[in-house]
C-alpha cells in the first residue's frame, strides 16, 4: 500500500512565496510518490476571519492557488475541511485524550497570551476556544486520513508533534494501534523563507511576496526589500542578503554562482540585485499567475472540483471514525 501524504493551508489571505516553497511545492513533489490528500483548512481560518465575504473569497483563492501550482485533482484528493463533518466528530473524540496542559504550550496560544500580559490585559483576553484548541482540530485533520507524512514549514512542527502525542495516548490507552502516528516532512532548504524585512515571510508580519500579484505590483513589492547601507562599489556577501536567499529559490546553480560572483566583486548596487530577483521571480510566476486568473474566472468549476474531492474523502474519513468509535465502545 502506498503511504499517505497530507497537508492543509488556512485560507486567511493571499498565498505567498513562503507558502509555496515551505508547503505547496514540497507537497506536490510528495504527491508523485504518495497517495496525497490536500485541503483548505477553512474552519481553522474562522478563528480569526469573521468577515463572511472575505472568508468565502480567500477559500477560493487558496484552492485556485493549489491548482495553479500544479495540483492534479484526478491524482490528489483535494477538498475543503468544512465538507468533511467526520473531522469534527474525530476532533470531539480526540479532546477526551488531550491534556489541557498540552494546549497551554501551543505556540499560537502562548504568543497571544504573552502579548496580552505585555499589554497588561487579562491573559486570555480576545482568545477564542477555536484558537486554544487549534492543535486538536489539526490533529484530527491529519489522523483521520491515516497520514504518514505531513509536509509543512518549520513553524508547524510543534502541531504535528502534538498530533503524535494525541494519537499515541489513544493507542497507549487501548494497548494497540488504533490511530496512525504521523511524521512531519520539513524540507531543510525551504524550512523558513525570509520576507521583505528578513524575518520569516508571513502574512502576520506584512512582509510577503504574493504568489499571484500582477507583474507591476510584484516588482514594487520586491523593490521594498530592506537592505543595508553598503554602496554600489562595495563587495557584498550574498549569504547575508535575503535578496540572494530568495534568488536561490528561483534559479539553478549556474545562475546562482554567476550572481554570487557579482555580489562579491562589488559594482552591483541593491537596486540592481532587486531587478535581477524580480526578473527570475516573474519568469517563474508568470505562467502560474495566468493559470490562477483563469481558474478564478470560473468559480463554479472550482467549487465542483472541491465537491468531488470531498465525495472521495468522506468515506475514508468515516472509516477511521468508525474504527475509533468501535475501539472506545461507542459502536451502536
Ligand atoms: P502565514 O505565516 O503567512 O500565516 P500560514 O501559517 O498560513 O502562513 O502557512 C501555510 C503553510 O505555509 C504552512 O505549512 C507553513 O509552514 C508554510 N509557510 C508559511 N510561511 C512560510 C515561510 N516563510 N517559510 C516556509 N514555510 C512557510
Ligand atoms: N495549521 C496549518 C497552518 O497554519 C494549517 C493546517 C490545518 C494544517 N490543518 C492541517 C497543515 C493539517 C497540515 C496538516 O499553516
Amino acid at each position: 500500500m502506498r503511504k499517505i501524504s497530507l497537508t492543509g493551508i488556512k485560507p486567511t489571505g493571499d498565498l505567498h512565496i513562503g507558502n509555496y516553497f515551505g508547503a505547496i511545492k514540497p507537497a506536490l513533489e510528495l504527491a508523485k510518490e504518495y497517495d496525497a490528500r490536500y485541503f483548505i483548512a477553512d474552519y481553522h481560518a474562522l478563528n480569526t476571519m469573521k468577515d463572511s465575504k472575505e472568508l468565502s473569497t480567500t477559500i477560493r483563492q487558496v484552492a485556485a492557488g493549489w491548482l495553479a501550482c500544479g495540483l492534479d485533482p484526478e491524482k490528489v484528493i483535494f477538498y475543503r475541511q468544512s465538507s468533511i463533518p467526520e473531522v469534527f466528530e474525530l476532533t470531539t473524540m480526540l479532546m477526551s485524550f488531550t491534556a489541557k496542559g498540552l494546549m497551554n504550550r501551543a505556540h499560537a496560544y502562548k504568543a497571544a497570551a504573552a502579548e496580552n500580559n505585555e499589554k497588561g490585559e487579562d491573559t486570555d483576553s480576545g482568545i477564542n476556544m477555536g484558537l486554544f484548541t487549534y492543535p486538536i482540530l489539526m490533529a484530527a485533520d491529519i489522523i483521520i486520513f491515516d497520514s504518514d507524512i505531513v509536509p509543512v514549514g518549520k513553524d508547524q512542527v510543534q502541531h504535528i508533534e502534538m498530533a503524535q502525542d494525541i494519537a499515541q495516548s489513544v493507542n497507549a490507552n487501548y494497548g494497540k494501534q488504533i490511530l496512525k502516528v504521523p511524521m512531519a516532512g520539513v524540507q531543510e532548504d525551504s524550512a523558513v523563507i525570509p520576507g521583505l524585512d528578513g524575518r520569516k515571510m508571513s502574512k502576520s508580519y506584512n512582509n510577503v511576496i504574493p504568489l499571484f500579484a500582477p507583474e507591476k505590483q510584484l516588482r514594487k513589492t520586491i523593490m521594498r526589500i530592506t537592505t543595508n547601507s553598503q554602496t554600489v562599489e562595495e563587495s557584498k556577501n550574498p549569504d547575508e542578503s535575503q535578496i540572494y536567499q530568495l534568488y536561490k529559490l528561483f534559479t539553478d546553480s549556474n545562475e546562482q554562482a554567476a550572481l554570487a560572483l557579482r555580489y562579491r566583486e562589488g559594482g552591483m548596487g541593491w537596486g540592481e540585485a532587486k531587478e535581477e530577483l524580480f526578473r527570475v521571480v516573474n519568469r517563474c510566476l508568470s505562467p502560474i499567475r495566468e493559470k490562477y486568473n483563469e481558474i478564478m474566472a470560473d468559480i463554479p468549476s472550482l467549487d465542483k472540483i472541491l465537491q468531488q474531492g470531498a465525495e472521495k474523502a468522506r468515506p475514508i474519513a468515516a472509516a477511521t471514525v468508525n474504527r475509533f468509535r468501535k475501539a472506545v465502545g461507542i459502536d451502536l
